[in-house]
């Protein structure tokens, strides 16, 4: 991908975490005590890291959601400012910041529990005040760690003013819950192999099967789905054209805790400089796979030249 011809302007409703991240053996079992190697205190929340993914990558990025009056708050605002993020929008509320307890293994992966702290408190008003910034965008970003009929309204209100709607729908709703309708009404849906699986409400074991949770996804509304599949890249599913495979790159991971935001991010980034789907998934997969690659969410989010020479590498 070329540098872009315009800067795009990215606007991310979105959760602000303080990341608690333990580096253990492996995962607990339930009752079991083990023994961590490492802690360390790290900002997150898929909201904020998209934000400071979209930063890197050369967007305008600007985030609206709110932070705790604890000192994490004071913390994450200063980390998303020094990240590139505009923060104006960002409001603090009384109470503790959202915080994520996570546990990332030898393998790399990791268990998350979230308490949504101020993230909880982001409210329909909120929203409507920023209207006119959402307005503004060349592309909106949400995910579902905010109450969810607040997600709906930023994309109800981006699609008034004909704003891109990119919906990362993690993490998704317990199977059998449906999604307010605005949500499914987007132009891009972009589930892991799991969350396509509990929205569509069938099980996913493949690529067959992640076609066929994405077609479902595509009747309810959708204009396309992008399943990300971790390591094995994505797949682009859209009503016009076959679903294409897009293979990603191979690297030895240290922590995959974010990839999915990096992913998300960085297509979000492409598809508002006027990349065509097939690029901007692409270049959604060279920045998953290089953020697994740095331990935490937000310290691991590249920059955009890494994402560039990463993408001279040939697939596997
Ligand atoms: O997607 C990773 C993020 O999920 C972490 O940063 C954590 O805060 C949770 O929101």
């Amino acid at each position: 991908m070329n540098d872009p011809r315009h800067r795009p302007r990215l606007v991310i409703v979105g959760s602000v975490n303080m990341d608690l991240v333990l580096r253990v053996p492996h995962q607990p079992k339930p009752g079991q005590t083990i023994r961590a190697s490492d802690f360390a205190e790290l900002p997150g929340g898929k909201g904020a890291n998209q934000a400071v993914a979209a930063a890197r990558l050369g967007a305008e990025s600007i985030m609206i959601g709110r932070v705790g009056d604890d000192a994490f708050g004071g913390t994450l605002r200063s980390q998303l400012a020094g990240a590139g993020v505009q923060i104006d929008a960002l409001q603090t509320t009384p109470g503790p910041s959202g915080v994520a307890l996570i546990s990332v293994d030898d393998d790399g992966q990791n268990a998350i529990s979230i308490v949504a702290g101020a993230n909880g408190r982001v409210s329909l008003d909120d929203v409507r005040a920023a209207e006119s910034i959402i307005a503004s965008a060349d592309a909106l970003l949400v995910q579902f760690e905010l109450p969810i009929e607040v997600v709906a309204e930023a994309v109800t209100i981006a699609g008034r003013h004909e704003v891109m709607t990119i919906v990362d729908p993690a993490p998704a709703p317990p199977r059998g819950v449906a999604l307010p309708e605005a949500l499914y009404h987007v132009d891009v849906l972009s589930p892991n192999q799991t969350e396509a699986a509990d929205l569509a409400g069938i099980e996913v074991d493949d690529l067959a099967g992640a076609e066929r949770a994405a077609r479902l996804l595509l009747q309810r509304g959708a204009r396309c789905i992008v399943v990300k599949l971790g390591p094995d890249g994505a797949l682009i599913v859209a009503s016009e054209a076959p679903a294409r495979h897009v293979p990603s790159i191979t690297v030895e991971p240290i922590d995959t805790t974010a990839a999915g935001d990096a992913f998300t991010a960085a297509m979000a980034v492409a598809l508002a400089e006027g990349e065509a789907i097939d690029s901007a998934v692409r270049f959604g997969c060279i920045a998953g796979a290089l953020a697994t690659t740095t331990l935490g969410a937000q310290p691991a989010m590249p920059m955009r030249q890494r994402v560039q020479s990463a993408m001279q590498q040939k697939t596997p």
